[in-house]
Parts: C-alpha cells; structure tokens; sequence
C-alpha cells in the first residue's frame, strides 16, 4: 500500500486509474481504526477496483470544548490494518495541506436544515466541518464511490445530501453497524470509557432494540421515548437525544410512516456515544 500526502499526487493516482478503466472507492477516516472501519475497507473492495483511504482528523467538525487534541493518532498501525484489509493507497495529509488558507479562513460548507438537528443541535458546527472536510476530500480523491458507517447515521445521510445537492459525481455507500458482542457499537471513543462505563455501555443499543420492538407492536412512540429515556438516566446515561424520526429523511416523526429510525446520543461520564436502529412497520 501506497501512501501519499499531498492532494495533487492523489489526485493524480486516482485518474491514472480511472483512465485505466479502472473503478475507485474511497474510505475517508479520522484513523485510529477499528474493525469497523476494515469492514468499510472490504466493502469498498467489494464494489471497486482500487481502494483509497484517508486519515485526517479533521479540526473544523470538532467544538473548541471537544476532544480535538487528544483524539487518538494511530497512523502506524492504521497503515498496517488498511493494508491487511486490501486497502491500495493511503491518503494521510497534513491541516496545511488540506485547508492552504488556514482553517480560520476556510471556505465552508453548510448543510441547511439536516445538519441542525439531532447531532447538530448539540454540536454546534459540527456537521458544517463535516461537510467541509469531505467536499475538499472529494476534490482531492476524485473517486466512483465513497463509503461511510451507518452508526453514523445522520452523517450518512448528511452525506447524501452534499453530494446530490453539489452535483459530485461519486456513489455513496453505507456499511453496516459493526458491534462488539454484546452490542455496543464499535467506535474510537468506546477506549475513553471506565471499565464500569463499558459495563454499561452495551445498554444504548438494548434500549434502542427494545423500544423499536414497543413501536412495532403499537404503543405510542412517546411514551415508548420517554421511558427509554428514563431508563437510561437511570443507569447512568447522560442523554443528548432519544429520538424517532422517518429513516433517510430524518423528518420529524408522523404516524402515516413507515420506516422509522431511532437514534441516541448519551454521554457516559465524558465520552459521547451514538447508535441508530432502523425499523419498517408492517401493516396488520
Ligand atoms: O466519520 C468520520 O470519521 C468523519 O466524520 C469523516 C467522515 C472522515 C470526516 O472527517
């Protein structure tokens, strides 16, 4: 595996490829990888010829109260991992490379509407960073396809968003949720958890489950939320959101629906953990 800093020389890679005939997927990352992401990396295997992968961590989609500076940096053994995962080239730029004018100055991407809720009600700039880094990302690595996790899930669809809207010629694919055994979603921040934390880390897929199954049998979704909510206050969870809304559109939840999703944002001490269920009602 290849790996290559500066835009241009990635650039140049993907349409000598592309001219070769040949179809590129790219996973974009903040490294420190997990099998979640190797999973992305195969699955990208999957549906292309050449596979490019970046590692950035990317400093506008984090608050100035985030966890920025000490979010893990593995490049090392990112670059072993993606290699054994099939991946072909490894993109890893500098901040100087990525934003030449600085980040202060930084031409900007604003998600109106999805990037505001949910998520983006409680990070405020967030996914406004998101979609800045990958429209920049995607000029860099001009490749057929991208391929995101589902966990997180209004990203994805923030993703969706971005490249419909700015006309990118790029497929967007999402990959499952990868979990641990016990359910919690795999994430780079589960490391920051207490060993008691991650004892009860595992509950905000469970609740996610549990009142997924309540709404399909028909009790009334708020009072479903409201308990789940309540349960997870009571064991220790710190919740942003516990919420319902239409799958995809993240629309505001309204019973003539018929693919929900639920999604969650709690804290456990000071880590920020998310999950999603996704889930079809059938008519009886
Ligand atoms: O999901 C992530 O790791 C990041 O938000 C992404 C998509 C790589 C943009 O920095």
């Amino acid at each position: 595996m290849n790996r290559i800093d500066q835009p241009d020389a990635v650039r140049a890679q993907v349409c000598a490829w592309q001219r070769a005939g040949q179809r590129v997927a790219f996973v974009p990352t903040m490294g420190n990888l997990h099998a979640g992401h190797f999973s992305l990396v195969e699955l990208a295997r999957r549906n292309a010829d050449r596979v490019v992968a970046s590692i950035f961590v990317n400093p506008t989609q984090f608050g100035p109260s985030e966890d920025f500076a000490r979010y893990p940096r593995t490049l090392t053994e990112d670059a072993e991992g993606l290699n054994q995962a099939g991946c072909d080239l490894l993109f890893a730029p500098s901040v100087e490379a990525l934003y030449p004018l600085g980040v202060a100055e930084a031409t900007r991407v604003d998600v109106a509407g999805l990037g505001n809720i949910l998520c983006g009600a409680h990070r405020a700039g967030h996914f406004s960073g998101v979609g800045t880094v990958l429209l920049r990302l995607f000029h860099a690595v001009p490749a057929d396809a991208a391929v995101f996790g589902s966990k997180d899930y209004q990203q994805l669809q923030i993703v969706r968003r971005l490249v419909r809207d700015l006309l990118l010629p790029i497929d967007v694919i999402a990959g499952v949720t990868c979990r641990e055994p016990d359910g919690l979603a795999m994430s780079s921040r589960n490391q920051y958890l207490t060993p008691s934390q991650r004892a009860v880390a595992p509950m905000l897929y469970g609740m996610l489950r549990e009142t997924a199954v309540s709404i399909q049998m028909g009790h009334p979704s708020i009072s479903v939320l409201a308990t789940g909510k309540q349960k997870l206050c009571d064991a220790g969870f710190e919740p942003d959101y516990f919420e319902l809304r239409e799958a995809g559109t993240l629309a505001p939840w309204r019973d003539e629906f018929r693919t929900g999703v639920l999604l969650v944002a709690a804290r456990l001490g000071s880590t920020r953990l998310i999950d999603n269920v996704e889930f079809v009602l059938v008519e009886d």
